[in-house]
């Protein structure tokens, strides 16, 4: 299932409910929350009360996606504050399955994210116990950055693992995600498509969202593609024979 979930770091701050309404009415179906704290990157966004704000005037899943340091200590807080689904950075957490038990205690889906510059092995040890994995397809900390293609073979052997492990985490890209990528990384198995610039910089955020996951449900439709002419090699040879893939 394909789902659109717009990035309000983009958005109006000014206008937040009616761009909220409107990216609704536009066919997305989860709301992806930035959250920031000028140290794990180097910019400031928003904290829990901006959550609970959206949560009075919501009901799609709240994806709240943590770009912070030490996130055990706010994770009561954004539960608190209505979030639905919470990720983690890889790279943030040095006690990664206890902060992933910690969000499931709250009452909150988990979630895992890695940097461009981490390698999908890095999760093996904790797939099982999450609700979706984010892909980062650009360095975190802004909006409106460049796609890295090399995201796409990740997203491709996250889906591979998953079918042969029979485990059942939902795969989600965050980045440079518009209308001339997102086939392509629906194509590699994104399912959640995380987007912020293309939606609410220009034009109409509802409209945008509406032919945006039109594009992603097109390529949905459309046989799978070899992405070793897209990223320069095979997904599953990164791995070599040390797994079996189907
Ligand atoms: C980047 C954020 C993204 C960002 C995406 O650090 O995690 O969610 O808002 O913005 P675009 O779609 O403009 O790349
Ligand atoms: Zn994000």
């Amino acid at each position: 299932m394909i789902e659109l979930a717009p990035s309000i770091l983009s958005a109006d701050f000014a206008r937040l409910g009616a761009e909220v309404q409107a990216v609704v009415e536009g066919g997305a179906s989860v709301l992806h929350v930035d959250v920031m704290d000028g140290h794990f990157v180097p910019n400031i966004t928003i904290g829990p009360p901006v959550v609970a704000s959206l949560r009075k005037v919501l009901k799609v899943p709240l994806d709240c996606h943590l770009m912070i340091d030490r996130p055990d200590d706010l994770i009561p807080a954004f539960a608190e504050a209505g979030a639905d689904w919470i990720s983690v950075h890889q790279e943030a957490c040095v006690h990664l399955d206890r902060t992933l038990h910690l969000i499931a205690a709250h009452g909150c889906k988990p979630g895992v994210v890695i940097n461009p510059a981490t390698p999908v092995h890095a999760l093996d040890e904790v797939l099982s116990l999450v609700h979706h994995v984010l892909v980062m397809s650009v360095n975190p900390g802004f909006g409106g950055q460049t796609f890295i293609h090399s995201s796409l073979k990740k997203i491709e052997l996250l889906s591979k693992i998953r079918e042969s492990r029979r485990l059942g985490f939902r795969i989600e890209v965050d980045g440079g995600i518009h209308r001339d990528t997102v086939a392509d990384v629906v194509r590699a198995g994104a399912e959640i498509l995380v987007s912020g610039s293309a939606i609410f910089e220009q034009g109409n955020p509802s409209e945008n969202a509406r032919q945006l996951l039109k594009s992603a449900l097109d390529a949905a439709k459309q046989p799978v593609q070899d992405l070793s002419s897209v990223v320069g090699g095979s997904a599953a040879g990164e791995r070599g024979n040390s797994l079996s893939l189907p």
